[in-house]
This record gives C-alpha cells, structure tokens and sequence, in this order.
C-alpha cells in the first residue's frame, strides 16, 4: 500500500486485526480477529478514512506484505523477524510485561546486561517502524491511537515526525509500582517515560493503573507535562456475546462438553491464555484444596481449564505452560475415578468452546495475580445460563467494577481461593442469581465501541 497521508484515525497495535495462513495449495486465508479495538473501529464507520497499522506476525502474513495483498484499512509492517523477535520477546513480553504485572521472582529477576540492550535497540527500532509508517499514513491534524506495552516509544517519535497530530496511547495492562518500575535500568525508564509523555493522552484501564503511571512520572520524569491522563474501563460486548454463544457451533461443543463433566456436576471454569500473570497453577492447587479440605464435592464438582498457549517463543511462557498440565493430571490421578475426570483442562484454543463453558459455568474463577482488566470477569456472567458467581482477584482491573458482587480472593492465598470456591458452589440460589444480573449490568456498562469513541471524541476535544 503506498503511502497516502489521508487516514484520518489510526491505531497502531502490535497484534493486528487480520491474520494470514499459507494453505498447503499456496493459497494465502485471512481469518479476522475480535476484541474491544475491532468492535470500537467499526463503530466510526467507514466514511471515517481509517487505518490499523500493525505487525506481520505469521509466516502468511509476511507473505501477504511480499505479495502486495491486504485488506483495507490494514497496513501490516513486515519487521525484520530478528528485531521483531527482540522487541515482542526480549523487551515487551519478558521485561515490560513482567514489571507490570509483579511477575520477577527469584531467580527470573532480570540481568540488563549486553544482550538487552541489544534487544532495547531493536524495540527501538520496531517503535520507529510503526512511527514513520504512521507519519506516511496520517492525514493534517488526524487522531493517532497508539496501543500498549509494545509501542511505548511511538508517540515521542511521532511527534517529532508530526507535530500536527494528536496522539494518544492506551495502556491494555497494569502499570507498575515506583518501587518495582525503578528495577528498569534508569535511562531505559526515562526513555519508556518520555515516549509515551510526547502523547497528547494516555488512557488507561482503571484509576490505580492511571495513579501508577502518574507516581512514576513524578518520580522519574519531572512530572506529566502536558500530558492528559484518562481511565477508560473497557467492558464486554453483551450484543455480541449473547447472540454468539447461541449459534450452532457453541450448541455443538456444549453436547461435548456436558459429556466430559457428567450428569448433575457443577462446574468451574476458568479461560485464560496461558501465562504467568494469570495464576493457574495456584487455581489448581485451590481446587485441590477444596477436593481435600471438603470431600464431599468428590465426584460433584469438575474444574473445567482452558488454557491457551501464549508466547510460546519464550522459555518461561512455555515451562509455565508445562506446570499447568503437570499440576492439573496430579489432580486427576490423585482424586479422579473411572466415572469423574475432576479437572478437564484444554488447550488447544477454540472461542466456541470456551463461550460452551461460559454457559455451563456455575462458578467463574478468574485469579490473577495482576491483571489490566480481565475480559473474562465480564463476559462469564453475560453468558452463562443460569447466572454464575464470580471468584475473583482483588488484583484485576475488573475488580474495581465487580467487586461488590463477586467473591473475593488475594491471588497467592490458596486457602482463601478454596474457601472462596467453596462459598461460591454453596451460594443460596436466588442470592447467585440476584448477584450474577448486577455482575452482567456492571460488566456490560461500558461497551467497546463506546470505550473507543469515547478515547477518540476526549483526544479530538483537546484543541477544541
Ligand atoms: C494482552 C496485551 C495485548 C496482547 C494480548 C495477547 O492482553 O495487552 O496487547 O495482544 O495480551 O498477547 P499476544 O502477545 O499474543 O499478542
């Protein structure tokens, strides 16, 4: 695509609306993808002249940037895989992902030696990519929405390649603490800092995210300068989730899946991808607990896991991955029986599956240790069947929505998490049901489509 200086809003995220997967013939497919930013640009309309700039991240898509194809209002940068991998592996999903959500433990904490700072360089150059690409793409004056971790040098660089644009950046995860964000190697920080301040606006999840960064603007940086800081809490799309999690293929899996739990169990079910953040394992190790401490959910309960592969590239992601499977077949040879599996763990990603097993849920058991939002808080309530309770970790960003009507739980207190999924199976029935409508009309509050409108009308009101 040449570049055209006619986009009058775009959105720069790492992962792309799109993906593309070679076919044995050679043929090229594109399969679209969901979530909030999908749901929020569609709502501007066409007319709006809008452009998602974002990575080629599969062998198709690279092929599909070589061969010239694409869809509009997509513009896919094929990186160099090298540097790419330096950006997305060795500093976003390693370093950044870690500092913001508390994740460094002994021995994981990091070493900033040579090697990172080879690949700082690269996430440097993978941030002027999408920059230069955004400063071809942009019209005079137009709306630049700029996403998460990945990208946080983009706005700095940006200005200086445009000054006439508005700019934003929206933070999707937690922001650290001072005391933890200060392990960055301090000219590393202020370089992160300083990137995402040439913003006119930065958007965040919820008021403690908003208040982190703030802290460690003042702390290391001088201040916001004038910098906006705004919180946006992003809710599920209850149209949307309603009607899919009735079409036919959903109706299918829940006919397997009702065959794998057994008559007249209940369920828990949880639905992450697979990374440390989430917790799994020590949702594991609770529902243990529970099978443990109160035999007498042996053989009536199941704890239905699907937990998707994430980040695979990434030694961590992938141990942590083993960890889970380990865990949950301890469980299943410790307690199991020929007529009940007590743990039914998948893996192998399947959207239709898992809306199958938000309408099943009885309970929903989201336990992060830190979690920007968690999008799975708000969709289970929407869609399960009978109104499910909501364990949930004080740590999500969801929290600060849910709290009232959910169980609450500190994500490294297992005993707590047993006890709490034991309240959350004996809840009185209409006391579930009264809970769980609240839940749906907290969780539903705030659209996608009105979270991106919302971020775009506050970005264009600012030289009004
Ligand atoms: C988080 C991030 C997103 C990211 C998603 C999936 O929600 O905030 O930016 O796209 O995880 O991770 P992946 O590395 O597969 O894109």
């Amino acid at each position: 695509m040449a570049p055209s200086h006619t986009a009058h809003v775009l959105v720069a995220s790492n992962r792309g609306p799109v993906s593309y997967e070679v076919q044995e013939n050679g043929e090229l497919t594109a399969k679209r993808g969901g979530g909030g930013l999908v749901s929020g640009l569609s709502a501007i309309g066409p007319e709006a002249d809008a452009l998602w700039v974002c990575s080629a991240l599969s062998d198709g898509d690279r092929e599909a940037v070589a061969q010239g194809v694409g869809e509009d209002g997509v513009r896919m940068l094929a990186i160099p895989a090298d540097v790419h991998a330096d950006a997305y592996n060795g500093v976003a999903n390693s370093v950044l992902w870690f500092v913001h959500h508390l994740l460094y433990q002994t021995p994981l904490e990091p070493v900033f030696d040579a090697e990172f700072r080879r690949q700082w360089a690269s996430y440097e150059t993978y941030n002027r990519a999408f920059a230069e690409a955004l400063a071809e793409e942009a019209a005079e004056g137009a709306a630049v929405l700029v996403q998460d971790y990945h990208l946080c040098l983009v706005p700095g660089m940006l200005r200086e390649l445009r000054p006439d644009l508005r700019i934003s950046h929206f933070s999707h995860t937690p922001w650290a603490p001072v005391d933890y964000f200060r392990m960055l190697p301090d000219d590393i920080a202020a370089q992160l800092l300083r990137g995402m301040l040439g913003a006119d606006r930065l958007g965040f999840l919820t008021r403690r995210w908003a208040d982190a960064f703030t802290a460690c603007a003042t702390a290391f940086a001088g201040g916001l300068g004038d910098t906006q800081v705004g919180v946006h809490g992003l809710g599920a799309d209850a149209d949307f989730l309603r009607e899919r999690s009735h079409a036919a293929d959903v109706e299918e899996r829940i006919v397997g899946l009702r065959e794998e739990i057994g008559a007249g169990r209940k369920t828990v079910v949880r639905v992450d991808r697979t990374e440390l953040s989430k917790n799994i394992v020590r949702g594991l190790l609770a529902y243990r607990r529970l099978l443990e401490s109160r035999p007498e959910w042996r053989e009536r309960v199941v704890h239905v896991a699907f937990a998707y592969p994430s980040r695979q590239d990434l030694a961590v992601y992938r141990d942590y991955t083993a960890e889970v499977q380990r865990v949950a077949d301890e469980i299943n040879e410790a307690f199991g029986t020929p007529g009940w599996t007590p743990v039914v763990l998948h893996v192998k990603d399947d959207f239709a599956r898992s809306l199958a097993a938000y309408r099943l849920a009885d309970v929903a058991l989201v336990n992060p240790i830190r979690d920007g939002m968690n999008l799975v808080a708000k969709e289970v309530p929407v869609v399960s069947d009978e109104g499910c309770a909501l364990v949930l970790s004080r740590e999500a960003g969801a929290y600060e929505e849910l709290g009232e009507d959910a169980i609450t739980v500190n994500p490294y207190d297992v005993e707590q998490t047993a006890a709490a999924l034991h309240e959350a199976l004996t809840l009185p029935p209409h006391d579930r049901a009264e809970r769980a409508k609240r839940l749906a009309a907290a969780a539903t509050a705030l659209p996608p489509a009105q979270w991106f409108l919302d971020q775009l009308n506050a970005l264009k009101a600012l030289d009004a």
